[in-house]
């Protein structure tokens, strides 16, 4: 019989005592932060961090310092239910969904704030974005201060900018990126993928498929880089897609790349809107 036990909190000390007690066992803990609307994404992560830990604590909280008024905050997905059944499906040991009250208390003034990594790409379009995110990374980090903590490469943006504050203010928890899970036709797996009309579902792998096809012309050197991403952004365009960026840059810095050198590691990054669902994809090049 299957002895597997979740426990779900929403109270920080209720959860400190309890990592606590892990501890004291000398069992590592890994974080995966999620904002729910669970997907096979998520659930890899779970897999992942099981690998590389003892147990597991996934976070389920919809951040709302991380949306721009206008964006879709009160229409995010939240199936509570159905996502702590998925975890318990996954051997997760730890839920923890905390409160607005407990995550922003009365007279919360604090913002943690990138420079750098977080202007170009999505910084561009969504200026406060990261800020939101790293606040609420680094309070989940100190809340829960397990050893590891694991996010998706599919916001490959957001990683590098978790990397870069992780280093900058010393936290000691080892930061991992995890790969992209995609549909069985390449679209990568996003809680935002459930806002698709059906139609514009059949096109959205066409963003994936158009990445792919343009790193593989950049490697062969079919044309110039400016060039090569017009194209591809006028096919995206033509398509129906309405393109914010479709940029190649370093992979670690993402500074702009405007010829690829030797053992430069490029990216290619878009962000693209189908009707009113923006979604955003990266490959290596
Ligand atoms: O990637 C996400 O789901 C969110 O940005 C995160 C990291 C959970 C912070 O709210």
């Amino acid at each position: 019989m299957d002895d597997h036990r979740l426990t779900i909190v929403s109270n920080i000390q209720v959860l400190r005592e309890e990592i606590a007690d892990l501890r004291a066992q000398k069992k590592t803990v890994a974080l995966v932060p999620t904002m729910g609307a669970l997907h096979e994404g998520h659930l890899s992560l779970i897999d992942f961090a099981k690998e590389h830990a003892d147990q597991v604590v996934c976070s389920i909280y919809v951040n709302p310092k991380q949306f721009a008024p206008g964006e879709d905050l009160d229409a995010y997905p939240r199936p509570l239910i159905d996502d702590i059944r998925a975890l318990e499906g996954k051997l997760t040991d730890f839920v923890f969904t905390p409160t607005d009250d407990e995550m922003y208390p009365d007279g919360f003034s604090t913002t943690i704030s990138v420079s750098g990594v977080t202007s170009p790409l999505c910084g561009k379009s969504r200026p406060d974005h990261f800020d939101g995110v790293a606040t609420v990374v680094t309070k989940l980090l100190m809340m829960v201060q397990p050893d590891i903590a694991i996010f998706g490469e599919k916001d490959y943006q957001q990683l590098l900018v978790i990397r870069r504050f992780v280093r900058d203010l010393n936290i000691p928890i080892e930061i991992l990126g995890a790969p992209i899970v995609r549909s069985d036709d390449g679209l990568a797996l996003s809680s935002r993928n459930q806002y698709l009309s059906e139609d514009e579902r059949k096109t959205a792998p066409l963003l994936h498929q158009t990445l792919l096809q343009l790193a593989d012309d950049i490697k062969k050197g079919r044309g110039d880089l400016s060039t090569l991403i017009k194209t591809s952004s006028d096919k995206l365009t033509k398509a129906g897609f309405e393109v914010d960026y479709l940029e190649i840059r370093d992979a670690k810095s993402l500074a702009p790349i405007i010829e690829i050198y030797e053992d430069q590691t490029a990216r290619l990054f878009v962000a693209a809107k189908l009707g009113t669902t923006r979604l955003i994809d990266n490959v290596t090049v």
